[in-house]
């Protein structure tokens, strides 16, 4: 729907309580403008209508980290940050996490509902039987130094899929879509897992498709010379939990990424790569690395309290607390919480773990973070448990992206079927110089 623009005075607009529009007057020409509202939002475009004469581009909206933004409509992750709500599909995470399984809960998010007792067998059969990758890809990775982070090797394994795969680009074919989709969530623990051997100078262990997704990818992280490896259930389950609980977060940065870069209509493995790499950076994928380096940079429990201190002048922030989203405790890290003490059980206690509740108990009732609704996100306690069970620091952000391939593809497919997306490409403010003419560098002052 477009603006009305009415050539009112200001003072002379008439109250239009109850309609679903919001009146606006542009006091540099005296114009009122009535822009519908729907579903909460105006639309960006519309505001476009309102211009400061003929040559005005009309206005824009300036919002930096899309703090105010609704990039799409969506229908897969519902979070509500002030309650500390988080649902797939309308399912409770809690109830995911507690009765569900990392294959199912990518299979409710990618195809909208849960499957079947069939479908849910044909979809893991089908994932569990794409879960090699071609011989060639290992030579890709010998080529990498020897200690390569594993989540670079990761996003450009990723990205180089697609030179395997052409007809992946035929994205508008609904049977390429859900065979890439097939491929990508198989293939990411191999690719994962190829990727820390390498950084260990360890051979490569092809899965072991006689075990379930979070054992075979056990499997081939830590398997040595037995015939086979036999993941402990307890940590298989813990593991399947935390892939339910990264499996996707809406509108995030590295799903924004997906999104962005789905939109020029690259292949989905590429677009994979770029999601990997924004999930690479340390305030988003690497935040969990960085509360186990925190916890182990204060030590004791006794060093809590200068800690803390630190965090109040602003000297340092508490890692693992605050979310762009979550004003109220992330419902992530309450399960987490509870995974913790499973893991703790069979691997012994983690020293990490004294000082992080402490750190949690001594937070929660200060009043910096009470008026800051600093709650600990999903990160708080996933690196205490990743790091019990062997993981080391630099696969926490693959331990990430692993999951989260099944809410960017969700993602991603939604956008591709949606009508109203399009490429995306937003505007700028232009601050830089005028028009100026080009002087040879020979001519150029010293
Ligand atoms: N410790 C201390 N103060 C904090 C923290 C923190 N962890 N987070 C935010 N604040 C303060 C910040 O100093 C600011 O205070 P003031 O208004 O007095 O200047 C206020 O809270 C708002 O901070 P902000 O940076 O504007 O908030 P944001 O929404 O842009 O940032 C965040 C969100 C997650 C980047 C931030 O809370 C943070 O840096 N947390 C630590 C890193 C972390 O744990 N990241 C994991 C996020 S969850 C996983 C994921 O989604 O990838």
């Amino acid at each position: 729907m477009s603006t009305t623009p009415q050539t009112q005075a200001q003072g002379t607009v008439s109250n239009g309580r109850g309609a679903d529009t919001v009146t606006i007057i542009d006091n540099r020409t005296g114009q009122s403008y009535e822009l519908p509202i729907t579903d909460g939002t105006l639309r960006g475009l519309d505001l476009r209508e309102i211009k400061n004469g003929d040559e005005d581009f009309g206005l824009m909206t300036y919002d930096p980290g899309y703090a105010n933004v609704a990039a799409c409509r969506s229908a897969i992750t519902y979070l509500d940050g002030d309650r500390g709500i988080l649902q797939y599909r309308g399912y409770p995470i809690e109830q995911l996490a507690e009765r569900s399984s990392y294959l199912e809960v990518a299979y409710l998010l990618i195809y909208g509902e849960l499957p079947t007792r069939s479908e849910l067998d044909g979809w893991t059969h089908e994932i569990t039987n794409h879960t090699f990758v071609h011989e060639n890809i290992k030579s890709f990775m010998q080529g990498f130094r020897h200690d390569a982070h594993p989540m670079g090797m990761l996003l450009s394994a990723v990205g180089a899929l697609s030179t395997f795969y052409p007809e992946a680009n035929r994205i508008d074919d609904p049977e390429v879509r859900h065979n890439e989709t097939i491929r990508l969530i198989a293939k990411m623990p191999t690719l994962a897992a190829f990727a820390y051997r390498h950084s260990r100078g360890q051979p490569y262990v092809y899965p072991d498709n006689e075990l379930a997704y979070p054992g075979n990818f056990l499997s081939m992280m830590y398997k040595m010379s037995e015939l086979r490896y036999q993941p402990d259930p307890r940590l298989e389950r813990a593991l399947d939990v935390l892939f339910i609980l990264h499996a996707d977060h809406e509108q995030n940065c590295s799903t924004n990424a997906m999104r962005s870069v789905g939109s020029s209509q690259v292949d989905p493995y590429s677009a994979i790569a770029a999601a990997t790499a924004a999930l690479y950076g340390p305030l988003h994928g690497g935040a969990n690395e960085a509360v186990i380096r925190m916890l182990m940079e204060i030590g004791s429990v006794e060093k809590i309290p200068a800690y803390i201190k630190k965090v109040k002048s602003g000297e340092v922030r508490l890692m693992g607390f605050g979310h762009r989203i979550y004003k109220n405790y992330d419902p992530r890290a309450k399960i987490i919480k509870e995974v913790a003490d499973e893991v703790f059980e069979v691997t012994g206690r983690s020293a990490l773990l004294d000082i992080a509740l402490e750190l949690e108990r001594i937070a929660l009732g200060d009043e910096y973070f009470i008026s800051h609704k600093l709650y600990p996100n999903v990160d708080f306690y996933s690196g205490i448990i990743y790091q019990a069970m062997g993981f080391p620091m630099d696969m926490f952000p693959v331990l990430f992206a692993i999951p989260r391939t099944a809410g960017w593809l969700a993602q991603w497919a939604e956008m591709l079927l949606d009508e109203e997306q399009k490429i995306a490409r937003p505007r700028q403010i232009y601050l830089g110089p005028e028009k100026r003419d080009y002087v040879p560098v020979n001519e150029r002052p010293e």
